[in-house]
Parts: C-alpha cells; sequence; structure tokens
C-alpha cells in the first residue's frame, strides 16, 4: 500500500495537506532523497542521510531532523506500507513563512516522506539504455539535491519525447559531459573507467560512491575523475549510468552512436553483478 508521511503523522499520499506558504511549494527550497528498499530493507540509508545532511548546510536550512529520527521513521514507513520492495522518497522544506525571498525567522523545517512499490528495471540492465545529449542549463550547485529540478525535467522530457529511455547533458561553454539528467555517467576507454569529478556541476551520487570506494577497488580497475567531451563518450568502448533507481545501467547508444559492438560491455557487466552482490549482503543476509 503506498504510504506518506507529513508533519508527523502517516496519512494517505493523495491526502490534502500541502501547506500554501511552504517555501518547498512556493520557492522550491528545500532538498530531497531517494532511496531503494530492498527485501523491506532501506540500502545505503547512512549514506543518503549523511547527503541529506550535507545539502541541508550547504542552503542554510537548520538539521532539526537527527540520523536517528530519519531512520526510525524509514523503518516504520515500510513497515506500516507493508511494502517489500519500493522507492522511498523524502524531503524536508525550510518550512512555513510569509513569502519573501529572504529566510522567515523562526521558520522549522518541514518533513514529508512517500513510499511505493518498484524494482530495478532488469530489461534495461540486460541490453542497455539508449540515451540523447542535452544542454546542461541547470544552475551551478548541482551538488545539492534540491528541490528545483526543472532544468533536470526538460531534459527527461525531451528524452521522452525522442523515445529514449536516458539522459546525458553536457555544458555548453566547456562541451564538457556532467551527468545524467537524474544519474551519473561513466563510460570506459581501453579499459580505463571515465567520469566527472564531484565538483559543483554534478550530484556526488551514492551509488557513484558505492562503486568508486567499495567495489572498484576490489575488482582493480582504474578510474579517472576527469570530465570528458561528447566526442570521447562517442568513441568510448562502453557506457553506464548509475543510481538509486538504475542501479548500474548499460548504455548501448548516445545521440544515434552506437557504443562498443553495441551491447553492454564486461567491465559495466561486472559493476552490476558486484553492486547486486553488496545489495544482497546487506538487505538478504542480515
Ligand atoms: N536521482 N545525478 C542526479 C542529477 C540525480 O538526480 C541522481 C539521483 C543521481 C544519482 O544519485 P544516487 O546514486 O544517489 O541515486 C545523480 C534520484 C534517484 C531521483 O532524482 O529520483
Amino acid at each position: 500500500m503506498e504510504l506518506a508521511f507529513f508533519d508527523g503523522t502517516f496519512i494517505r499520499p493523495d491526502e490534502r495537506k500541502v501547506l500554501l506558504e511552504d517555501r518547498g511549494y512556493q520557492f522550491g527550497d528545500g532538498i530531497y532523497e531517494v532511496t531503494r528498499v530492498y527485501n523491506r530493507t532501506c540500502f545505503a540509508l547512512d549514506r543518503h542521510l549523511a547527503r541529506c545532511r550535507r545539502s541541508l548546510r550547504e542552503l542554510r536550512i537548520p538539521i532539526t531532523y537527527m540520523d536517528e529520527e530519519l531512520a526510525a521513521i524509514h523503518h516504520d514507513i515500510i513497515k506500516k506500507s507493508g511494502i517489500k520492495d519500493g522507492t522511498i522518497y523524502f524531503q524536508i522544506t525550510r518550512g512555513v513563512g510569509k513569502r519573501t525571498h529572504t529566510f522567515p525567522d523562526q521558520v522549522v523545517p518541514l518533513l514529508s516522506m512517500t513510499i511505493r512499490e518498484s524494482k530495478p528495471n532488469s530489461e534495461w540492465q540486460e541490453n542497455g539504455i539508449h540515451c540523447g545529449l542535452f544542454e546542461d542549463i541547470r544552475w551551478l550547485r548541482c551538488d545539492i539535491k534540491t528541490l528545483n529540478l526543472l532544468g533536470n525535467i526538460f531534459a527527461k522530457q525531451d528524452a521522452h519525447d525522442k523515445g529514449l529511455q536516458g539522459t546525458i547533458q553536457y555544458r555548453r561553454n566547456t562541451n564538457l559531459i556532467t551527468e545524467g539528467a537524474s544519474s551519473n555517467f561513466f563510460c570506459v576507454k581501453d579499459g580505463v573507467i571515465w567520469t566527472h569529478p564531484a565538483d559543483n556541476l554534478i550530484l556526488k551520487g551514492v551509488t557513484r560512491s558505492i562503486l568508486l570506494e567499495e567495489i572498484i577497488p576490489h575488482l582493480g580497475y582504474t578510474v579517472v575523475e576527469k570530465a570528458i567531451s561528447p566526442e570521447f563518450a562517442l568513441s568510448a568502448d562502453e557506457a553506464f549510468v548509475t543510481s538509486t533507481s538504475l542501479e548500474v545501467t548499460p548504455v548501448v547508444n548516445i545521440a544515434g552512436h552506437t557504443i562498443g559492438d553495441g551491447a553492454p560491455g564486461k567491465v559495466t557487466q561486472s559493476l552490476l553483478a558486484s553492486y547486486h552482490a553488496l545489495v544482497k549482503k546487506a538487505c538478504y543476509e542480515k
């Protein structure tokens, strides 16, 4: 059963609860996280909560929800919903106050959350996806997971309209790829894995960090955290995107150009298998 949490209580997701002068509603003034639930367990919740705290700090929203409290609400919503495999979305806004651009005094941050059933797209993981190339028109603090997503939404809608499954964005001024509209981008060339450095132009994905810190060192691949051009990506042997929802998903075509031999590559497949092994250990062998 889909379920939501709003300002302290569990409700149905379609109950009317948005407060008119919530700054999240009026300004997109807030942050969010998306976590995946496998076998009634939230995967990598500690990493998501750490990023949530960082996003709040960067937006100067006071931290009023402790990690333990947020973890407890995650556990409660999983239990009460009865959902075994799904996605949890939560957001914390600056709170409710009279509409002025500057931060209102004495405003209290507001937490809301939803849980829905979902599973990773195994067909995409087996066969790979086709991605379009889109100009990255987002602001210059993409490292903060804010509610403002119109740049990402435009890229996603354009891809959808073209019948594509994924998006790869590049900055026009530098002709360098940043990331997907809701994923991090990687390519593999001559055995080396390339991905954008975790600076202000990309979101430091939890899945990206897990690959770089917990998986790749064991597999022994070389990683270069350096921005690449679309031309370089098109000539890669393999490409893939990562996110909480996509896990590790091969990219077999970019802007109409086949990547490698058009099938998911060996490096990508080994990363996905290792990621699944980590999920199994964390969520099924507790
Ligand atoms: N998106 N880059 C962007 C712009 C993202 O929105 C996301 C996640 C990622 C990958 O981050 P992670 O590995 O922590 O999921 C990278 C989520 C899933 C979303 O917006 O639904």
